[in-house]
């Protein structure tokens, strides 16, 4: 390690949200990686938006649900985030004992943005007969204002567990609460935040990808908006996606959501085409910036000196378990 100086980069974190230290570039960080999670009894989660350097080191990889559940059950002593804050903060809710480490502190999520306490809490006050079911892609602040938290593998059974006459806030994702809403038939009232990454795919692109490609199915996620999903042959949370492209029978397909998947998908079914959906701008495949600030780098880094760390007030995080305990419960009592 060249130049250490861990104590600046130490209160560097506030300012810069990482560890920024040179590393040796001769040093092998995937086996230096193994070698931290083996001394420190650490596990590394990842969510499959990861790079795919980063998914090869990981313990665990899956969507939202998987990895809530995979941090409930663990009992290793720290747990490494590859993932977004959204996701480390729910790993620390569940296990406030742990050390939970996110490698880059700026990765947020353009959804838990667009919620901001107070301009969500009036809304709230709007409907006093609503329950609000959020969507885990939110901040502890907005899980405190929550009922139930859903994922997007268990939004339908955790709307479909309530009584048909129960009213509903749906928050923050606009576009996977329309498509819920279609789904189950319930009018909810939905919170007007978007994913940036799925907002953006180009609906003329992919129909001229699909002219090139008339054997390839489109398969999508639901925070895609509706244009797009009304252009798939399948839609579903990331997990999903690459559950379904393993086992249908086609060889190609154009993947409408973030694309890291792509890594997973092509690793289960070596054989088979996979195309990212192209979005509206000049790149040809659709990365989520936020996702994309962990490095292998950052990720060796704060497993070293166990920093930057996930740390809540105790008051919010008791507040906010009480939602996501409910979709745990919810999930198990349906399977999922
Ligand atoms: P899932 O992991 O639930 O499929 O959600 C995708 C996503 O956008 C996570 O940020
Ligand atoms: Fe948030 Fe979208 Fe990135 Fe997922 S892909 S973390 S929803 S901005």
């Amino acid at each position: 390690m060249a130049d250490i100086n861990i104590e600046e980069a130490r209160a560097n974190i506030g300012k810069k949200g990482f560890l920024d230290l040179d590393i040796d570039v001769n040093l092998d960080l995937f086996a230096e990686i193994e070698r931290l999670k083996k001394e420190k009894n650490a596990i590394i989660l990842a969510h499959y938006y990861q790079e795919p350097d980063i998914q090869d080191v990981a313990d665990f990889i899956g969507d939202s649900l998987g990895l809530a559940q995979k941090a409930e059950k663990t009992d290793a002593d720290i747990i490494v985030f590859a993932g977004v804050h959204f996701m480390a903060e729910t790993a620390k809710i569940l296990n406030p004992g742990k050390k939970v480490l996110l490698p880059d502190l700026n990765a947020g999520c353009s959804l838990a943005d667009s919620a901001p306490r107070e301009l969500f809490r009036k809304f709230k006050e709007k409907y006093p007969d609503h329950i609000v079911i959020s969507y885990i892609n939110c901040s502890a602040d907005i899980k405190v204002l929550s009922d139930i938290i859903c994922t997007s593998s268990n939004a339908e059974k955790i709307i479909e567990s309530l009584p048909k006459e129960q009213k509903i806030i749906f928050a923050p994702d606009k576009n996977l609460g329309a498509y819920l809403i279609k789904k189950t038939g319930r009018d909810m009232i939905l919170w007007n935040g978007a994913c940036i990454v799925h907002e953006i795919f180009s609906m003329e692109k992919i129909t001229k990808l699909k002219i090139r490609h008339p054997k390839a199915k489109v398969i999508a996620h639901p925070e895609c908006e509706e244009p797009v999903l009304r252009l798939a042959d399948y839609i579903g949370s990331t997990t999903s996606l690459l559950k379904f492209s393993k086992e249908d029978s086609a060889m190609e397909y154009i993947v409408a959501t973030e694309t890291g998947i792509l890594h997973q998908m092509q690793k289960q079914s070596p054989y088979k085409t996979f195309i990212p959906a192209p979005p509206d701008n000049m790149c040809a495949c659709n990365d989520c910036p936020y996702m994309k600030l962990n490095t292998l780098e950052k990720l060796y880094l704060c497993m070293e000196y166990e920093e930057p760390q996930i740390i809540m007030d105790e008051q919010v995080r008791l507040a906010a378990l009480k939602p996501i305990q409910r979709m745990l419960e919810i999930s198990r009592s349906y399977g999922l």
